[in-house]
């Protein structure tokens, strides 16, 4: 099964599901990414989907291009930004060293191959340009943590693949969006790695939030902070 026909089908519920979280997230994103070059504004948003952090980064004056694999997300994108191009985010329609800035949000869960999206990424920004990748946290939360009566059992699934068996996916019921379209499991070091890689990115910052986008809430008033969002940043250098 490919990531486009994962979420074909879903993207009505997955806008309606998550406009209501995003707007923390989108200002976050917005902020790291920070203000566009007036001479050569664009911003590709890899892996938009419906188009929810395109606002936030058209208002620091980026020119928003959304890339997705999934026509049924553009669709609803489409209402929110008429600039998007269907594409597969590892092998993307742009040449060499041509894009100022990439952003990815919530991606690392949802492409079969991390490491190519970076690497693809790092291919089409040019020298000085930026990206960063919003995201769930790889060591706090995910479908391959069960936090049920909040006691965090880690059942790292190492194996690399799609958790498509739907109860192990989503043994809690907390993780709708896992039920429908399953994960990819990423360990913190896979992730980071991803980035490290590439000779053409050199990491700028590691943030570590709780955007509060996600359906569920944790209990209230229990005092514990859990990062919920891993939010990393890179410049594109000379090589
Ligand atoms: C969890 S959603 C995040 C959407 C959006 N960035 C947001 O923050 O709401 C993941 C998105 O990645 C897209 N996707 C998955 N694999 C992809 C690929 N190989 N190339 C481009 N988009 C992909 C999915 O279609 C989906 O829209």
């Amino acid at each position: 099964m490919t990531s486009a026909v994962r979420y074909d089908g879903h993207a009505d519920w997955y806008d309606a599901t998550f406009r209501r979280y995003g707007g923390a997230s989108a200002d976050l994103l917005a902020r790291l990414l920070g203000p566009a070059d007036p001479a050569d504004p664009v911003c590709l948003d890899i892996g938009c989907g419906t188009g929810l952090h395109a606002a936030a980064v058209s208002a620091r004056g980026h020119t928003v291009i959304g890339v997705d694999l999934s026509a049924d997300q553009l669709r609803v994108a489409a209402t929110r930004n008429p600039r998007l191009v269907r594409a597969d985010a590892g092998r993307l329609p742009f040449a060499d060293a041509s894009v100022p800035s990439v952003v990815m949000t919530y991606l690392h869960t949802d492409v079969e191959d991390f490491p190519r999206v970076i690497a693809t990424a790092a291919r089409v920004l040019r020298p000085g340009g930026r990206l960063v990748h919003l995201g769930l946290h790889p060591a706090y939360v995910g479908p391959f943590l069960d936090r049920q009566d909040e006691v965090e059992r880690h059942e790292l699934r190492l194996a690399a693949g799609y958790g498509d068996e739907r109860h192990a996916v989503d043994p809690t019921g907390r993780f709708p969006v896992r039920s429908r379209v399953g994960a990819r499991n990423l360990t913190l070091a896979t992730f980071l790695r991803a980035f490290l890689a590439q000779p053409s990115l050199r990491l700028d910052d590691v943030v570590e939030v709780d955007t509060g986008m996600r359906p569920w809430q944790p209990p209230a008033g229990d005092g514990r902070v859990v990062p919920w969002n891993l939010a990393v940043t890179a410049v594109a250098v000379p090589v």
